[in-house]
């Protein structure tokens, strides 16, 4: 089966359930830097989970583009890639176990679908802890489905809980499935004492989100039960194709195929053939067709946060395109194969192929003038340690991942943890992941984030206001102790400017105006001239906040936006700028605060 062919069966089957199909979010999530990326289906769907209304109703189905780099050491064996597609469904507190599980089993196993023999599938449940109990409903309706319960395992934590995405929101027991992929043994019978065999594959995951996971660990219910799934695009073509690695789905086959153009390295049988260089070739087609999705979202390479995960899966390709000997423009044959099998799915990617291969050539260039250096420098050690990769990496921008290989390809391994405490200890904490990136977030609904929610609503109309039109936003953060907001403007603000602009504001709270939630088609909300985030998809209908004065009928601000927001501007209190400065050419930040 074809990547497209998958994608069109799992929307078409959910549909024929009465989901919505909804499309996939870009991978740097909007309104949320809990997490850099967007590393799940669920993601862009949790003021949903927790509450709020979907536009497109309480079933919906997608194909999410996602990256993760938590197994980035694993890429290019069977199994993991960093940028990967998931097929998920949704229940918003609509059906659960009852209806997930047999269409799960449905899918699966029909021959009108994918039609996979149950003699290798597993299956496992929640084995139940003083958080949420032993998860016996989804043992019987797998027993029910005609599954043997020697193929069903009972496993803790660790194994049978999904989320949070980042360090609070909902989340939940779950049950996943497992496709056993080597064609040339027989799946083994219990499931329980082999589930850890790399040969059981887990290609779908059923996620009963029914708790929400608090600031101090504790697990509390959530006001409506959902369902949140995920099936992994390339692990099922893999299982369907009768192969056991996920490069060899056409989505990546063909970019590693690309690359193999560039070099004489044979085919190896599996993963666990070959010398080393054909793993090598599977990292460069994962991390170079990461790239591209990366930067067609947006980013750039840098030291920090994102753009730094950008940086790190191009260099760590760049240097073994550099140990193969391949050209320069090596990259642009494995756009070729990205662009001409995912194009349709994923356009972004041509109308983004300018920036694409510019910023991949800028970032050559730049770390083409270290490399040379750094490596006459690395062959002159002795023995490489946590603390001297970081130097590798300041001196000469080395990433972790590089330092690693040549060090293994020395025969020594070095400690990651000393690496990592020696960039924490450099990097400014308080502006990067550990500190202001994890709180926060869509998940946070607390008072004070609600609040700041509608005064960032009208902190851009009132910016727009006094500066002009040409103030658009480009991201917001908000924790419960201030409101962080990027736009663009080419200049800094004067002092009158920010007074006027915090004037604007207490002046509507002060009216205390109201503010209302509506859900219409978009269509609609583009005539009533409402402004939306940087291009975040709701589909074909969305919600909106105005917040308007019911006494003159005055609209002061129309946004599209997930909220939540309060329902009176009263209710906001005192708001003030705290800070304006430049972070990028054209673009101001402003953190300000409600008291
Ligand atoms: N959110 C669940 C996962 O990523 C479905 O596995």
């Amino acid at each position: 089966m074809t990547s497209k062919e998958l994608r069109k069966k799992y929307l078409e089957f959910f549909a024929s359930k009465r989901h919505a199909v909804i499309p996939s979010a870009p991978l740097v999530p909007a309104n949320d830097p809990t997490v850099l990326f967007t590393t799940a289906g669920m993601h862009p769907l949790v003021p949903y989970l927790i509450g709020e209304k979907h536009p497109a109703g309480r079933r919906l189905a997608s194909v999410q583009k996602c990256i993760r780099t938590g197994d980035i050491d694993e890429v290019g064996d069977d199994t993991h890639l960093t940028f990967f597609e998931m097929l998920g469904n949704w229940s918003l507190g609509d059906y659960f176990k009852e209806d997930a599980i047999p269409w799960s089993f449905e899918f699966l196993t029909s021959k009108e679908w994918l039609g996979l023999p149950l003699e290798r599938l597993a299956f496992s449940c929640f084995a139940g802890d003083a958080d949420a109990p032993r998860d016996e409903t989804s043992f019987a309706l797998w027993l029910s489905r005609g599954v043997k319960k020697e193929r069903i395992a009972f496993l803790g934590k660790e194994d049978n809980w999904w989320g949070p995405a980042g360090e609070t929101g909902p989340c939940g027991p779950d049950t996943e499935m497992f496709y056993w992929i080597d064609e040339a043994s027989p799946a083994p019978q219990n499931f329980q004492d082999t589930h850890t065999d790399p040969r059981w594959v887990e290609i779908w995951n059923d996620v009963f989100m029914e708790y929400n996971k608090t600031a101090d660990g504790s697990f509390e219910p959530l006001a409506q039960k959902n369902v949140d799934t995920g099936m992994g695009l390339e692990r099922t073509l893999a299982a369907l194709g009768g192969k056991r690695s996920v490069y060899e789905a056409d989505t990546l086959a063909r970019v590693v195929e690309a690359l193999r153009g560039h070099v004489h390295i044979p085919p190896a049988a599996s993963s666990q053939g070959g010398d080393g260089r054909d793993r090598k070739l599977r990292i460069m087609a994962d991390h170079i067709r990461a790239a591209f999705f990366i930067i067609a979202d947006g980013v750039e390479p840098s030291n920090k946060d994102r753009g730094y995960v950008l940086r790190r899966i191009l260099r760590r390709s760049m240097v073994y395109a550099r140990q193969f000997g391949m050209k320069q423009d090596w990259y642009l044959s494995a756009y070729q194969a990205v662009d001409t099998i995912m194009a349709e799915a994923y356009p972004e990617i041509s109308g983004n192929r300018e920036r694409i291969e510019g910023a991949i050539h800028d970032e050559a260039q730049k770390f083409g003038k270290t490399l040379e250096k750094g490596l006459k420098e690395f062959e002159k050690l002795k023995e490489v340690d946590g603390k001297i990769a970081f130097d590798l990496y300041q001196t000469y921008g080395f990433p972790w991942e590089l330092t690693k290989d040549l060090a293994e390809q020395k025969g020594q391994a070095i400690d990651k943890g000393q690496f990592e405490a020696e960039f924490k200890k450099h990097q400014d904490l308080s502006r990067t992941s550990s500190a202001g990136q994890f709180k926060g977030g869509l998940a946070d609904h607390s008072e004070k984030t609600v609040r700041l929610h509608t005064a960032t609503h009208l902190m851009n109309k009132a910016l727009r206001q006094v500066l002009g039109e040409h103030v658009w936003q480009k991201g917001s953060h908000i924790n419960p102790e201030r409101t962080r907001f990027d736009f663009t403007h080419p200049e800094k603000m004067t002092p009158e400017q920010i007074q006027n602009v915090e004037a604007l504001v207490n002046g509507w709270i002060g009216r205390d105006l109201a503010v209302k939630k509506e859900i219409m088609p978009l269509q609609e909300a583009r005539k009533l001239n409402a402004i939306g985030a940087f291009g975040e998809k709701y589909g074909q209908t969305v919600s909106v906040y105005t917040v308007h004065d019911p006494k003159t009928n005055e609209i002061i601000s129309r946004e599209f936006c997930g909220g939540p927001h309060v329902e009176h501007a009263g209710s906001i209190g005192k708001f003030k700028i705290i800070k304006e400065e430049a972070i990028a050419a054209g673009v101001r930040r402003i953190k300000a605060i409600v008291e």
